[in-house]
């Protein structure tokens, strides 16, 4: 058989996508499902929104752009991010892609070296392509543990204690991808002052749900005093807008833009041309849509928040941003004879028809921390009940 390589055998993947499949197929025999797995919008694309890329097909801006993206499209970003992240941006700072996603492969592979043992601290739990495309580009995963009793905060210590000179890149998710939690400016300028101590070391700070913030304020570390030009910020339309399947996203930094640029030309060339014109509709159009869209995950916030802590065994913190909640179900596993939490998982989905991810699809498991569930609540509030009462009756009748 033809030679595969071990990085590709041994490649990490996003879950939420699997199960989904899993889903889909359970759905397509007639089950009837409630799906938590999946961090997407359940709102249409807004209509001015798609009528901005309808407007460019029926204009034939259908063909390649320029890898960096259209200027119109990097302009109305560069004042999007400037105004959101209070600094100046400049639009040649800006690179467009196909999503956020793509940013996080051309970043670990703009600032790190295969087998040179440059390392890369990252959340855990956290957004599983983080470890996947470090590993993949032969670089070292650090896993920069968040804990329960820290509020899923960072530890300082513990990034102090693993930052050295091997250090390239720190990965920062803020509101954070599972667990909801959005760090303050305290948090980041604590950060900020350790970075600061490391000249070849950069940041990426993935904000793809900074406009979704249900308590307090968003802050990006780019704001902080001299991490302007150490910070990658990235971000997108996919989940402010409810875009997701037009794959446009952003990053920003003024020295790595044009090798970005160049990771374009060599991956998808440009992103989708009528897709761009629609970010730009997007960002440069009414925002009372996407305003409306995000006031009701709060509502949502509240409510699966309510409903998840009165089930028996189930335990969890509210969560500040984003819209995932990250309940713990150590007690609910004893309770249902669940081995652990990709158990407890399994038979939720195929005894119950609740769907949900585990804390095993967000990194490697924590000693102590017990078992988790993501439950994404981007999806209405009848189905956020009706999910709650089936796991709440399933633990009942199985304990
Ligand atoms: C933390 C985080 N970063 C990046 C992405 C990717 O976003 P995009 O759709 O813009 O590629 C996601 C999507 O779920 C995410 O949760």
């Amino acid at each position: 058989m033809s030679f595969l390589s071990e990085r590709t055998k041994n490649l990490g993947t996003e879950n939420a996508f699997v199960v989904t499949q899993e889903v889909n197929d359970l759905q397509r025999k007639g089950r009837n499902i409630i799906s938590f797995c999946i961090g997407q919008p359940d709102f249409d694309t807004p209509n001015y929104i798609k009528e901005g890329a309808i407007k460019a097909i029926n204009e034939g801006k259908t063909g390649y752009t320029v890898s960096a993206g259209i200027p119109e499209l990097r302009k109305a970003v560069a004042k999007y991010l400037s105004q959101t992240r209070r600094i100046n941006i400049s639009p040649d700072s800006v690179v467009i892609a196909n999503g956020a996603k793509p940013f996080i492969g051309y970043a670990v592979l703009s600032v790190t070296d295969y087998g040179q043992k440059h390392e890369v601290l990252y959340p855990n739990p956290g957004f599983p392509i983080y470890s996947s495309q470090v590993a993949a580009q032969g670089a070292v995963p650090v896993p920069l543990n968040l804990l329960e009793r820290n509020s899923y905060s960072f530890d300082i210590s513990d990034l102090k204690r693993k930052l050295n000179k091997r250090s390239r890149l720190l990965i920062l998710n803020s509101p954070h991808n599972p667990t909801g939690r959005v760090l303050n400016r305290e948090e980041l300028e604590q950060i900020a002052e350790l970075v600061l101590n490391y000249d070849d070391l950069w940041v990426l700070s993935d904000e793809v749900y900074c406009k979704m913030i249900h308590d307090g304020e968003f802050c990006s570390i780019a704001s902080i005093p001299g991490m302007q030009e150490k910070t990658i910020i990235v971000d997108g339309v996919s989940k402010t807008y409810a875009m997701t399947g037009w794959r446009i996203g952003f990053a920003s930094n003024e020295r790595l833009a044009s090798f970005f640029s160049t990771w374009v030309t060599n991956t998808d060339s440009c992103a989708g041309h009528p897709n761009q014109y629609a970010a730009l509709a997007a960002l440069t159009g009414p925002q009372d849509m996407s305003q409306m869209m995000l006031r009701s995950y709060v509502e949502r916030r509240n409510l699966v928040f309510k409903e998840m802590n009165k089930i028996k065994g189930v335990r969890c913190l509210s969560p500040a941003g984003a819209f995932y909640i990250w309940p713990n179900v150590s007690e609910a596993c004893k309770l249902v004879g669940a081995s652990d939490s990709e158990d407890f998982r399994k038979r939720l989905l195929y005894e119950a028809g609740v769907a949900v991810l585990s804390d095993v699809h967000f990194g490697t498991r924590i000693s102590g921390e017990g078992e988790h569930i993501r439950i994404s609540y981007a999806t209405s509030k009848e189905n956020i009940i009706e999910g709650a009462r089936r796991i709440k009756e399933w633990i009942e009748k199985n304990k």
